[in-house]
C-alpha cells in the first residue's frame, strides 16, 4: 500500500520543513504497513529531501517536464529531480491536463522520460463530472490509459491514480462500489493490453480520516493520493497508520 501527500501550490520552505519533520513526529515509533511520500513544491524538495532524510517517508514531485534539457524556460527534467532525490513523480494530475491543457501524449512524454531517470511516475486518470453524468467515465479513462501508459512498465517502476475530477477538492467522495468499478476496469484495461497487473492503483479525491478506512476496503485499492488532508500532519499520519 502506498500513501501520497500531493501538496500541490502550497508551502514555503519553513513550512515545507514543518509540515515533513511533524508528519515524521507523528509516524515515529509507530507501526506502518505502507510506503509514505510527500509531493512538495518544486522549490522546497531539497529542503525537505534534507528534513526527511533518516525517516521512513520518501519525496516525490508534482510534475515534470516533457523535454529532457534544452531551452525550455522554467521547466525541470525527470532527471534533475532524481538527481534531487526524487523517487516519485506525479504526471497527468487532472489540474495540469486542465489547467495546463496537457495532453495524454504530453503525459505519456512524461512518464518515459521519469522512467529513464529512475523515477517511478503515478499517472493520473479520472473523470469530468459531465463525462460521468453523460456515461462516458469508463471510455475516457480506457482513453487515457490507452494513450499515456507505455508498455515496458511493472509493479516497481509505475503506479496509476483513479482521480474523478469532481471528487478533488469538493468533500463529494464516489462510494465504494463506484471506485471499485474504476479499479477493477483499470486492473482489466492492464490485462487486456498485456501490461503488469499487479501494478499498484491508488485512489484520489477528497480523502480524510473519516472517510479512509471505508475507502482502503475497496479490492485491488494500491493506495491513496491524498490532497488537503496532506497538509496536516496529524490526519495525514493517522490515515497513514489505518493501514494494517
Ligand atoms: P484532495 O484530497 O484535496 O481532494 O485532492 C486530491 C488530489 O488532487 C491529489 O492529487
Amino acid at each position: 500500500m502506498f500513501i501520497a501527500g500531493n501538496w500541490k501550490l502550497n508551502c514555503n520552505i519553513s513550512e515545507a520543513k514543518t509540515l515533513s519533520s511533524g508528519i515524521i513526529k507523528c509516524l515515529l515509533n509507530k507501526e506502518l504497513n505502507c510506503e509514505v511520500a510527500v509531493f512538495p513544491p518544486y522549490i522546497c524538495l531539497d529542503s525537505v529531501k534534507k528534513t526527511i532524510e533518516d525517516s521512513n517517508l520518501k519525496l516525490g514531485a508534482q510534475d515534470c517536464s516533457i523535454h529532457k534539457s534544452g531551452a525550455y524556460t522554467g521547466d525541470i527534467s525527470a532527471n534533475m529531480l532524481f538527481d534531487t532525490g526524487c523517487k516519485y513523480v506525479i504526471v497527468g494530475h487532472s489540474e495540469r491536463r486542465t489547467g495546463k491543457c496537457e495532453s495524454n501524449n504530453d503525459i505519456l512524454s512524461k512518464v518515459n522520460n521519469a522512467l529513464e531517470a529512475g523515477l517511478i511516475p503515478i499517472i493520473c486518470v479520472g473523470e469530468s463530472v459531465e463525462d460521468r453524468d453523460d456515461g462516458r467515465a469508463i471510455d475516457v479513462i480506457k482513453k487515457q490509459l490507452d494513450e499515456s501508459v507505455p508498455k515496458n512498465i511493472n509493479k516497481n517502476n509505475i503506479m496509476i491514480a483513479y482521480e474523478p475530477i469532481w471528487a478533488i477538492g469538493t468533500g463529494r467522495v464516489p462510494n465504494n462500489s463506484s471506485i471499485n468499478e474504476m479499479l477493477n476496469m483499470i486492473k482489466d484495461w492492464l490485462v487486456n493490453n498485456e501490461r503488469d497487473s499487479s501494478i499498484n492503483i491508488l485512489y484520489g479525491g477528497s480523502v480524510n480520516k473519516s472517510n479512509a478506512e471505508e475507502i482502503f476496503l475497496c479490492s485491488n485499492i494500491g493506495g491513496l493520493l491524498i490532497g488537503g488532508v496532506s497538509l496536516k500532519a496529524d490526519e495525514f499520519s493517522e490515515i497513514c497508520l489505518m493501514v494494517n
